[in-house]
């Protein structure tokens, strides 16, 4: 018998609910365990809900029926945001009760303090659903590929931002338009800074590092660029080169150090990634023994979340099951995960998309290519859409590999220049 306590019963914690009760006979099956949920934790009591929750269940508004109740084994938090929810975790713990969350901006803060505590009590935090939804990338990282040395490690970890720019590629809509209709559809919340900024993505990314290459990665360490700057203008020019825009998370270790970012990034069409449409979300991960895999799927939503939460309510039956069994939260035996050591963003080397914005002028070509040329930057391709007799005339550049300092040089001294009429775009390329 596992008897839940439940902090939240909005969207994941109503898919969670119909799960347990849909699928009650598999978990139970697989588990060998009667899991119910003892008591919901809400705000609002009057609330209409999604789901109804089995007739025993009592519902609070008070944290401590969960906390000191002896019969809840795990406090189960859904609840979103910092405070309150790191309250409610910490004396859980405290309490001798397991914990599981899907609060990754929580965990990306504090994850290492709470791990901690947990350790030092024997206890087991799950986090499966922090990071994209419904895919098991967090159990695929700490477990499957545990005997890998991960190399690196790119997702499309938000839901709302890959369907924009999906809808801004496909239905060829601007930003404000693919945004008013993942409002309108439920996929973008009313008020959707994190998505869209980039920052639930680096929040996720930083769970993700700790899994994957065992160092903790401070937050305000990942350079981090959202999707409102990307115009329809550089989808359809990045279309033409055979490139879509995606809003990537990218880790990869290099000579020990960890290089980390979110920014939206060209990639080839051909690539999975590229394939990725609407609000689905996708991991790839290079390990040095398995080489590269990807998983794909629902990064959001009522049951793909509730999925993973649950995937970890049954990973604590099997760990209960086993007499003395020490649960190893980080996948790394507990051990306190040293800093990361972090590779400047200046140095970062990739390919690049530029977008020049001038005006007719002579010898414009010339002096662009002259800038790069000095900069070390050597140029892959380069077009200038229409002809040079406008006052705005777009020229875009694909370069080889480049240095993020040299590129930053570069566009400062080419924006400048006379003849430059709007700040130069640039994005790098995968
Ligand atoms: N939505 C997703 O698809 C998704 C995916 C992955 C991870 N997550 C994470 O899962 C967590 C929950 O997300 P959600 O979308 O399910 O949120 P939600 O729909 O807003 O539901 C939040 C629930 O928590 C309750 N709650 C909030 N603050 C509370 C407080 N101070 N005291 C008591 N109850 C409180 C609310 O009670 P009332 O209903 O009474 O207001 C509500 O039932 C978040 O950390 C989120 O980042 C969500």
């Amino acid at each position: 018998m596992l008897r839940l306590g439940l902090a939240g019963f909005g969207t994941v914690g109503s898919g969670l609910v119909r799960i347990l009760l849909e699928n009650h006979e598999i978990i139970t099956a697989r588990t060998g365990q009667d899991i119910s949920i003892k008591t919901i934790l809400v705000r609002d009591l009057a609330k209409k809900r999604a789901v109804t929750a089995a007739p025993e269940v009592r519902f609070t508004t008070n944290p401590d029926d969960l906390v000191n109740d002896p019969d809840i084994d795990v406090v189960v938090e859904l609840m979103g945001g910092i405070d309150t929810a790191k309250s409610l975790i910490t004396r859980a713990l405290h309490a001798g009760k397991h914990v599981i969350t899907a609060n990754k901006h929580l965990l990306a803060l504090h994850g290492p303090e709470l791990t901690a505590l947990a350790a030092s009590r024997g206890l087991g935090l799950f986090f499966e659903a922090s990071v994209a939804g419904g895919i098991p990338i967090v159990q695929t990282l700490r477990e499957s590929l545990g005997a890998n040395r991960i190399e690196r490690l790119v997702g499309i970890l938000n839901g709302t931002a890959n369907y924009i720019l999906s809808e801004m590629t496909t239905s060829h809509l601007d930003f404000a338009t693919a945004l008013k209709q993942a409002k309108d559809l439920g996929y973008a919340e009313a008020d959707p800074t994190y998505d869209i900024e980039g920052l639930d993505t680096a929040h996720k990314l930083v769970v993700l590092i700790r899994l994957a290459f065992g160092r903790d990665f401070p937050l305000q360490g990942v350079p981090v660029r959202g999707i409102t700057q990307v115009t329809q203008m550089d989808i359809e020019l990045a279309r033409e080169f055979g490139y879509r825009i995606k809003l990537l998370a990218q880790a990869r270790e290099l000579d020990g150090r960890i290089e980390a970012s979110v920014q939206p990034t060209l990639v080839k069409y051909t690539y999975l990634l590229a394939r990725v449409g609407g609000n689905f979300n996708a991991v790839r991960v290079e390990g040095n023994a398995v080489g590269p895999i990807m998983l794909h799927g629902q990064g959001a939503g009522d049951t793909p979340t509730g999925s993973a939460v649950m995937a970890d309510v049954m990973a604590l039956c099997r760990g209960l099951a086993v007499p003395g069994w020490r649960f190893d939260n980080t996948g790394f035996g507990n051990k306190p995960l040293p800093q990361a050591e972090i590779l400047p963003a200046e140095e970062s080397v990739s390919m690049h998309y530029f977008r020049f914005s001038v005006a007719d002028h002579p010898g414009v070509m010339a002096a662009i290519s002259k800038s790069m040329a000095e900069h070390d930057i050597s140029i892959a391709q380069a077009v200038q859409k229409g002809d040079m007799s406008g006052s705005d005339v777009p020229i875009v550049f694909l370069t080889h590999n480049a240095k993020a300092a040299a590129v930053a040089a570069t566009i400062r001294e080419i924006d400048a220049m006379s003849f430059t009429v709007r700040p130069t775009v640039q994005f790098p390329i995968l």
